[in-house]
């Protein structure tokens, strides 16, 4: 099965910047075989979605509103995003969660608005470090998956990226994540009744390679850092 290759670009670059890597992108993954789907902000959006067009590369939005049309201020849609040429969208994502105030119930919102759309959603779900400690994570990603799956149709990707392993460098451990996604299949079939696919995110490097080449499922990557650099991708995409 071949896995998913999501690049992250958060609120990494410039506008010029963004147009060199997606060049440099376009370059690097002209014979890519595989699913590899980038996100840049909004801003670089149609200017990268005309660079990769000729490319097997996917493209994504980082985020949408919860509304399809209207007097949104500062909002960007689904439609908006779908018509210009986005195939995928990450929601929910940790960042959203905890600067951005977002809760399940605007999480579920616009997971809803994406598929109305016919964009594939992220869905992002992660514990903490606190809760990790305390042993809370199957706690806490189920009420996760409750809350934000309600009424959602299959055809998503969940990422499960553990919040003290986004950006901090410290990857989670393969033989730990592999459980952790067994878990999130098993909660997300029940809900969904469908299978459903996870990957994982959270300090994901090319030298990650050797440790998560066995694993069975893990679905794909969630890549923030270490895709803003084209080569180092397409490294990882090897996997
Ligand atoms: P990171 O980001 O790879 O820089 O940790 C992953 C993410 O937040 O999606």
């Amino acid at each position: 099965m071949s896995k998913i290759f999501v690049s992250n670009w958060k609120m990494q670059l410039n506008y010029s910047a963004s147009l060199k890597l997606a060049n440099d992108f376009k370059k690097k993954f002209k014979n890519f075989s595989g699913l590899a789907v980038l996100c840049p902000d909004f801003l670089s959006l149609a200017a990268v979605a005309q660079i990769i067009k000729t490319t097997p590369l996917k493209l994504g939005a980082q985020d949408c509103s919860l509304r399809d049309q209207g007097a949104y201020t500062g909002e960007v849609s689904a439609r908006n995003l779908k018509a210009l040429g986005a195939n995928y969208v990450i929601i929910g994502h940790s960042e959203r969660r905890q600067y951005f105030f977002e809760t399940e119930a605007i999480i579920n919102q616009k997971l809803r608005d994406a598929q109305v759309d016919k964009l594939i959603p992220i869905l992002c779900v992660g514990e903490s470090l606190a809760e990790r400690k305390v042993g809370l994570t199957k706690a806490v990603l189920k009420n996760q998956l409750r809350l934000a799956l309600k009424n959602i149709k299959p055809g998503l990707i969940i990422a499960y990226e553990p919040i003290w392993a986004i950006g901090s460098g410290r990857v989670a451990k393969s033989e730990e994540v592999e459980l952790i996604h067994a878990f999130i299949k098993q909660e997300a079939r029940q809900i969904l009744k469908k299978a459903v696919k996870v990957i994982y995110g959270g300090s994901v490097t090319a030298a990650d390679f050797a440790s998560f080449k066995k694993t069975k499922n893990i679905d794909g990557f969630l890549v923030g850092g270490a895709s803003l650099k084209a080569t180092e991708f397409h490294k990882i995409c090897q996997l």
